[in-house]
C-alpha cells in the first residue's frame, strides 16, 4: 500500500477502504509515514469529506491505536458527556456531581485549554491539591467510591488522534466533520462508557457556525457511537456569549459551586447543565422520563447531595474540599478592575471569543501549549445579553495580576448595543437521539 495512492484517491473524491484508513492511522501514529503525506490527506479529507463507513473506520483505527479502559469493575451503566466547547463552558463540574449523586456512574476524561477556550482540566486544577491526572487505578477508585471520575486524557488513549490533531492544528484542517467525529469518538469509545450525551455548540464562536453544520456533526457522532453499541443522545446548543458569569479557572469553580448550592438556577448555564444531567440519568437508567430525571436533578441540588459528591470527589483525589465552602482558599487575582458601560442601552450581543482571548491574555488560558496558567485571574461578566444597562454600570470585573493594565477599550468593544429591548434566542436549538 502506498500513501501516495490514498492521497490521490481522496483528492479525486474517492472513498478509502478500512484497510487503507488503518494503514494511514497506524503509520501516522508510529511515525513511519512522513507528516507531509498525512497533512495532504487531512486537507483532501477536509475538502472531499468521508463516507459514514470511512468515518467509522477512521474512528476505530484511532481508538485501536492505544489503550481501551475497562470499567466493568464498577457496577451499572457508565454515562459520559462531551461538549464541543465554548468560552465559560463549565457544565462538567456541575453535571458530573449531580449525575453521580443521583446514582449513575459518570467517568470523564477532559482536556486542557488552548487558545480562547478553557479546558475542564484547568478548571479542576484551580482546586488546591486536586490531582487532575489520575492513574487508571485512581480513576477506577474515584468512580467506584464517588461515582464520579475526571482526569486529564492520558497519552495512551488514542495516541493517533494526538498525532493527527497536532498536524490539523497547524494545517487549518480542524474544522472537518469526519475528522472531528473520529477525533472525539475514538477517545470516547476508548474511555469505556456505555452511553454518551453530546453538547454540540453552534454559533459564531463555535466550530460549527450554522444549525445545519452542527446537526451534521451531531448526526455523524451519534451514528459512529451507535454503530459501536454506545447509547447516544445529542443536544445542539447556542454558543455566542460566554456561558455563565465566570471566565477563568478559579472563578469558574466558584460559579459551579454556587449553582450546586442552588444559586443562579434560572441561568442558561444552570439550565443547560441540569438538562444534560437529566439526559444522562435517563440513559443511565435512573429515570424513565426526562421530566422524572429533571425532578431528581433538582432534589440533588436542594438536599445538597450533588455538592457533597463534589466535596467527596475532591477530597478523595487529594484536593482541598474546604475550598468549595471557603472561596478565599482558591487562587485569587492580585487586583480587580471594574469596566463600566460607556453608554446606556440594551446588550444585544457579547463577543465570547473576544472575551476568551482577553482572558487568555490575563493568564487564564494558553496561547501556546506550554504556557503556565494563572489560575486566579479571569473575568466576571456582569452584563447579560438582553439586559438594560445604564451608562456607568459595571459590565465586567477584570481579575488580573497585580500591576497588569488590561486594555479596557477592548473590553468595551466586546458588547454590541441596541436602543430597543430584544428577545434572546433559546439556548437549546435542537435535540437528536
Ligand atoms: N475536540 C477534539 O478532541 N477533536 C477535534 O477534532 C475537535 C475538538
Amino acid at each position: 500500500m502506498r500513501m501516495y495512492d490514498l492521497i490521490y484517491t481522496k483528492k479525486l473524491g474517492g472513498a478509502l477502504s478500512p484497510e487503507e484508513v488503518a494503514f494511514w492511522v497506524q503509520g501516522a501514529a508510529a511515525g513511519t509515514l512522513p507528516d507531509e503525506q498525512s497533512a495532504a490527506l487531512l486537507m483532501a479529507i477536509c475538502w472531499r469529506g468521508m463516507t459514514t463507513e470511512e468515518t467509522l473506520a477512521l474512528t476505530l483505527a484511532m481508538r485501536d491505536s492505544g489503550k481501551r479502559l475497562d470499567l466493568s469493575s464498577v457496577p451499572g451503566l457508565k454515562v459520559d458527556k462531551h461538549s464541543t466547547g465554548g468560552v465559560g463552558d463549565k457544565t462538567t463540574l456541575i453535571l458530573g456531581p449531580i449525575v453521580a449523586a443521583c446514582g449513575v456512574a459518570c467517568p470523564m476524561f477532559s482536556g486542557r485549554g488552548l487558545g480562547h477556550t478553557g479546558g475542564t482540566v484547568d478548571k479542576f486544577a484551580a482546586i488546591p491539591g486536586l490531582k487532575v491526572e489520575l492513574s487508571e487505578a485512581e480513576f477506577l477508585r474515584s468512580l467506584a467510591e464517588t461515582k464520579f471520575a475526571n482526569s486529564a486524557q492520558t497519552d495512551d488513549i488514542a495516541p493517533a488522534d494526538k498525532k493527527l490533531y497536532a498536524l490539523r492544528d497547524v494545517t487549518a484542517t480542524v474544522e472537518s466533520i469526519p475528522l472531528i467525529t473520529a477525533s472525539i469518538m475514538s477517545k470516547k469509545l476508548a474511555g469505556g462508557a456505555d452511553a454518551l450525551v453530546l453538547d454540540v455548540k453552534c454559533g459564531p464562536t463555535a466550530f460549527m457556525k450554522t444549525l445545519e453544520d452542527a446537526t451534521a456533526l451531531a448526526q455523524s457522532m451519534v451514528a459512529v457511537g451507535q454503530a459501536h453499541g454506545m447509547q447516544m443522545r445529542a443536544l445542539i446548543t447556542r454558543m455566542d456569549a460566554p456561558l455563565g458569569w465566570a471566565i477563568g479557572n478559579a472563578l469558574e469553580v466558584m460559579e459551579c459551586v454556587e449553582i450546586l448550592r442552588g444559586e443562579h438556577g434560572d441561568t442558561e448555564l444552570a439550565q443547560m447543565s441540569f438538562r444534560l444531567a437529566a439526559e444522562m440519568l435517563v440513559m443511565g437508567g435512573a429515570a424513565t422520563t426526562l421530566e422524572g430525571a429533571q425532578a431528581r436533578v433538582q432534589v440533588s441540588i436542594k438536599d445538597g447531595s450533588a455538592l457533597a459528591t463534589l466535596r467527596r470527589f475532591v477530597a478523595l483525589n487529594g484536593g482541598d474540599a474546604a475550598s468549595l465552602d471557603d472561596f478565599s482558599r482558591l487562587p485569587q487575582a492580585g487586583q480587580i478592575i471594574a469596566v463600566r458601560a460607556d453608554r446606556a442601552g440594551f446588550v444585544a450581543a457579547i463577543d465570547g471569543r473576544a472575551l476568551g482571548i482577553l482572558a487568555m491574555d490575563l493568564g487564564a488560558g494558553r496561547r501556546d501549549r506550554n504556557d503556565i496558567l494563572d489560575l486566579g485571574v479571569g473575568i466576571r461578566v456582569r452584563a447579560q445579553v438582553g439586559q438594560q444597562v445604564a451608562a456607568g454600570d459595571i459590565i465586567y470585573e477584570i481579575h488580573a495580576k497585580a500591576g497588569a493594565t488590561p486594555p479596557l477599550a477592548a473590553y468595551q468593544a466586546t458588547l454590541t448595543w441596541s436602543d430597543a429591548a430584544l428577545t434572546q434566542a433559546p439556548w437549546l436549538l435542537a435535540t437528536l437521539t
